[in-house]
């Protein structure tokens, strides 16, 4: 069989870190000397910075890329396109029996349609790839956020989908999915958390930064809250209040940082003093009196470390909700939804909206000890990537002998 994965920002890497190694197991357990999956790599170039892309195939230790589309920044439309346009031919050329594709980026979308839509040549035993779409079923109802139509739309094109809470599949069913499509795996992104979380704990970053003990963490990227002055000053200025009580490290999406500077926020974070070889922009306008410590974006295995012995991490990220969850580190996510709820209902997740009362309110509750620590969902047990990878080969075994 052979199995072409897809991965192309940030978030991707630690769910395609699970799939390769599950595919090597795999291959390793069923038949050492006859390798039952190939697996073709591809990387769309969608994040390409060495910290947004190569760090995190060098701590997760995933396997160089078959094929890079270097398809870079741009609009929506412009990036989904010329993602489609490269990645044509390469399914073309490759015909893999299986296209992979996880979470809900502008790649994920972008390959996904593409596969729908090709035509194998005749004398290819099969006219598209079998679509599996991992992480599928999560919904914030919130049409305004990229991600929402990526998921709804992957979903819909989508011959398997797996699910990483209940939520995902109530959601599949009321669109419709039948059940034979949907299967409840757990969670990639926590078998690559516990896998390498031995490893994250060797990290000095702790020392590199000269962390007290109690310490929080920040991360905010998200287009709604960080690209227009009126939503991204009042959360900056909460962010500073709080780190009047506790020191705050903010690793920075690249798109965040452009913003703070736009809009002549840089009163409001310091600089951290880790070593800067990126962020080389002008520090003498920084706050000296503010607690929050810009800092370049971290590799997986710094950033894990922080978080694991983080007081509280507030963030705008999906994935971050749940590896907190899993951590039970009191979370504060500054969205008015979440399309992982599970982290909320029973996990150490606070939804805050963008009201800077609450979240003031929050932090100052869970910094005087009263945090909840939740606990963790089902099947979040490191086994994800195996049940997904069992059961897209017994599917591809069923499909071939239907056909002989
Ligand atoms: C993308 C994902 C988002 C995910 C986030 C994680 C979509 C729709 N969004 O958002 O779901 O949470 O990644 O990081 O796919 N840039 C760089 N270097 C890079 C990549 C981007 O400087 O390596 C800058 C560019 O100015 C670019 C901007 O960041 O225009 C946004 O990048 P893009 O990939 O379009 O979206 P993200 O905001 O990163």
């Amino acid at each position: 069989m052979k199995l072409l994965s897809v991965a192309g920002a940030r978030p991707n890497f630690m769910k395609l870190a699970a799939i390769a190694w599950a595919v090597d197991n795999f291959n390793n357990t069923i038949s050492p000397d006859n390798c039952a999956i190939q697996h073709v790599i591809v990387h769309t170039g969608q994040h390409y910075d060495k910290k947004m892309s190569q760090t995190f195939f060098d701590d997760l230790a995933i396997p160089k890329p078959d094929i890079n589309l270097e398809v870079g920044s741009g609009s929506h439309a412009v990036q989904t396109a010329e993602i489609m346009k490269k990645f044509e031919p390469v399914l073309l050329a490759e015909q893999p029996d299986v296209l992979l594709v996880v979470g809900d980026v502008n790649s994920t979308i972008a390959c996904s349609l593409v596969a729908a839509k090709i035509e194998y040549p005749a004398n290819s035993n099969r006219r598209r790839p079998l679509i599996v779409h991992v992480e599928a079923g999560l919904r914030s109802f919130d049409p305004d956020m990229p991600e929402e139509i990526n998921r709804i739309l992957t979903d819909s094109i989508s011959d398997l989908l797996f699910v990483t809470e209940e939520s995902g599949i109530n959601n599949l069913r009321h669109s419709g999915v039948p059940d034979e499509k949907i299967h409840m795996v757990g969670n990639v992104m926590i078998d690559t958390l516990q896998r390498h979380l031995k490893k994250a704990r060797l990290s000095d970053i702790r020392e590199q930064l000269a962390l007290p003990e109690r310490y929080g963490i920040v991360t905010l990227h998200r287009p709604s809250n960080v690209d227009t002055q009126e939503t991204l000053e009042p959360l900056l200025s909460a962010i500073h209040t709080i780190s009047q009580d506790i020191p705050l490290i903010f690793p920075i999406h690249p798109r965040t940082l452009k913003h703070i500077e736009l809009f002549g926020l840089t009163s409001l974070v310091n600089w951290s003093t880790y070593p800067d070889d990126e962020l080389q922009h002008d520090h003498s306008s920084a706050g000296s009196n503010s607690g929050v410590f810009i800092m370049p974006p971290l590799g997986y295995l710094d950033f894990l470390s922080l978080v694991e012995k983080a007081s509280l991490v507030i963030t705008d990220s999906g994935g971050i909700q749940e590896e907190t969850t899993y951590l039970q580190i009191p979370c504060m996510t500054l969205r008015h939804n979440t399309e992982r709820p599970i982290t909320v209902t029973i996990g150490s997740n606070y939804l805050l909206g963008t009201s800077p009362e609450k979240i003031l309110e929050t932090a100052s509750s869970i910094l005087k000890g009263s945090a909840k620590t939740g606990s963790i969902p089902d099947k979040w047990d490191g086994m994800a990537g195996t049940r997904v990878v069992d059961i897209i080969y017994h599917e591809y075994l069923a499909q071939k002998n239907n056909n002989s």
